[in-house]
């Protein structure tokens, strides 16, 4: 038994999430930990609204209320979609907590004691009319690089480069459009990154041939552009305050630091959150700050966040002194997109979470998403491969054989497992084939190839579904009793078997499945594939229950009606 620590990438507040961000940090993290939990690990599920920055800040003004309402509630929003896709987070937390305020101020300091951060005057664009500084997304105009003219002063959607408000043409204000903008010079800190160059490569060195190549190679990329200082703090109203007691100057003009330096070391925040909630018996330093190397951490996150959790975040971490964990292993996803384009927050394109589950229940996105997720490259989203594979797998595989085994079972034998025949040689092939699936399957989980473990789930699937037709116990209840007993007393033990190892991916149709069987006890959190073999969990006598259709087939008009409602047309990548 291990101890996992799990993050998942914080959600910016601003905004319900597309299916593309779920599939790339919160539901793989989501699956990841319960398989964990279920091997009998000690895991803890850490995530958090990422609430600071000018995304939020710009979000309520458009909604005109005050910025702190304005997280709150879209917090709860969020994390009311993420209950309804069964995320088992152990703590989902805000960045903006006072527990994150603490910790990001204190590591400042220490940054700061430890000779990594230094004040400069820069020049920043100020807006007369706005009576403030413009930082990031303030300013908006034509990106230098490839014409776009509604960039944005941190970064170019179309051409996704990086910018400085400065390099923007024909800059305008993102408050009040007005045009009349100066540069003035103000004071902000700096991180001096270039010093801790040499130490974040040997870092990464030693732990970058365990990490997969996407997240290696990104992290390769950063380091040998080589590390720049970076300005940390930003004139805003809504951030993580400077301590007055170390800059008393910049305190008193308001700064705030840059959402991507508090951001990440929310992550410990949020485990601080969880264990203020009971701190007799919690202790989050023990996961945090993990000198005897106890604790293997996994982080989750889409291609983008890669620089930032495995260069810039590590190199804060070293730069502070302390023995704060750093990450382990690094899963990093590609892209979803949808028919071929990008999801797009801010142009609403795709399909959102809270909409999905209008439409269907979450596992049903579960399934389809983790199968369909984009590991080695990027993936498509289309309604037509969804309603195939919710059609294909779900229904007619899985959910189709746990009903006809049972309302059969029933029909004939009643509502108890029945009694009578001896495995013979279909049994014991059909027990040599689960367990080397399962084998199969528990390996892929352990690699957090979560396509493949989806594939040896189906396939675990799919051989209940040939044992069932090869043996036939609708025809064979004709000439032989028991041999039909013997056949349906397999197959249900093969739906308890899918009830236990599918509950990673499915958790909610999963406990349906566990839960027609009334086992005087079933405490079994995992089967191994030594006791997958035998397939007798489920006695004879066992009572049990019909549930309803676990998953329904999708028909052509409703295949038409999503993608009328969400469009169905390939978009310009
Ligand atoms: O890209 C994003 O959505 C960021 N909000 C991720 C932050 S991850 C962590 F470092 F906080
Ligand atoms: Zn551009």
């Amino acid at each position: 038994m291990a101890r996992h620590l799990i993050t998942s990438a914080l959600p910016y507040i601003n905004g319900i999430k597309h299916l593309g961000n779920m599939v790339g940090s919160m539901l793989p993290a989501d699956v990841y930990s319960r398989y964990l939990r279920q091997r009998g690990h000690e895991v803890l599920y850490i995530c958090a609204t990422d609430e600071h920055g000018t995304p939020a800040e710009l979000a309520a003004k458009e909604q005109g209320v005050p910025v702190d309402e304005f997280c709150a509630s879209a917090h709860d929003a969020q994390k009311a979609v993420y209950d309804g896709f069964a995320l088992a987070f152990d703590y989902f937390g805000r960045s903006s907590s006072p527990q994150n305020v603490e910790i990001t101020q204190h590591f400042a300091r220490r940054l700061n004691e430890n000779g990594f951060i230094e004040e400069r005057a820069i020049r920043q664009v100020y807006s007369p009319a706005d009576g403030r500084f413009l930082p990031d997304r303030y300013v908006e105009g034509t990106c230098p690089h490839c014409g776009y003219d509604k960039a944005r002063g941190d970064q170019c959607e179309n051409c996704t480069r990086v910018l400085d408000p400065t390099d923007l043409i024909e800059p305008r204000s993102a408050i009040s459009g007005s045009t009349d903008l100066e540069v003035r010079e103000t004071k902000h800190l700096f991180l001096l990154q270039s010093k801790l160059q040499h130490e974040v490569e040997e870092w990464v060195a030693r732990h970058e041939e365990e990490w997969p190549q996407l997240a290696a190679s990104i992290a390769r990329k950063w380091l040998n552009e080589g590390l720049h200082d970076r300005a940390i703090t930003r004139d805003l109203d809504w951030g993580v305050p400077v301590p007055a007691d170390t800059w008393p100057d910049l305190a008193a003009e308001g700064k705030v630091f840059y959402v991507w330096f508090d951001a990440p070391i929310e992550y410990i925040g949020a485990t601080k959150e969880w264990a203020d909630q009971d701190p007799e018996n919690r202790d989050w330093k023990s996961w945090w700050y993990d000198a005897d190397a106890t604790v293997r951490y996994t982080e989750f996150m889409a291609k983008d966040n890669v620089p930032f959790h495995t260069v810039m975040f590590p190199a804060t971490e070293l730069g502070v002194r302390e023995p704060w964990k750093k990450v382990d292993y690094v899963k990093a996803f590609n892209w979803l997109t949808y028919y071929g384009g990008k999801f797009s927050t801010s142009q609403k394109r795709g399909v959102f979470t809270d909409q999905a589950l209008d439409i269907l229940p979450a596992d049903y996105w579960r399934y389809f998403l983790i199968a369909n997720a984009p590991e080695s490259d990027d993936s498509s989203f289309t309604w037509e491969h969804f309603t195939a594979t919710v059609n294909k797998d779900l229904a007619d595989t899985l959910g189709n054989f746990v009903n006809r085994v049972l309302s059969f079972s029933k029909k004939r034998f009643g509502e108890a497992v029945p009694a009578g025949g001896e495995p013979g040689e279909a049994e014991t092939r059909l027990g040599t084939e689960i367990a080397t699936l399962l084998a199969e399957y528990e390996a892929q989980m352990e690699a957090l190839q979560f396509r493949k473990a989806a594939a040896a789930l189906r396939a675990l699937w799919s051989a209940g579904n040939s044992y069932l037709e090869e043996k036939a116990p609708w025809l064979e209840i004709k000439t032989d009793k028991d041999g039909a007993a013997l056949t349906l007393r397999t197959a249900m033990n093969l739906i308890h078997l899918y009830a236990v190892v599918s509950e990673p991916f499915i958790p909610g149709t999963a406990a349906a499945m566990r839960q027609a069987f009334s086992l005087e006890e079933d405490t079994a959190t995992w089967i191994t594939p030594d006791e997958a073999r035998a397939l007798t969990t489920v006695a004879a006598g066992t009572p049990f229950t019909v549930p309803p259709v676990l998953f329904a087939k999708l028909t052509d008009d409703d295949l038409d009606a999503y993608k009328e409602r969400f469009g169905g047309e390939p978009q310009p990548a």
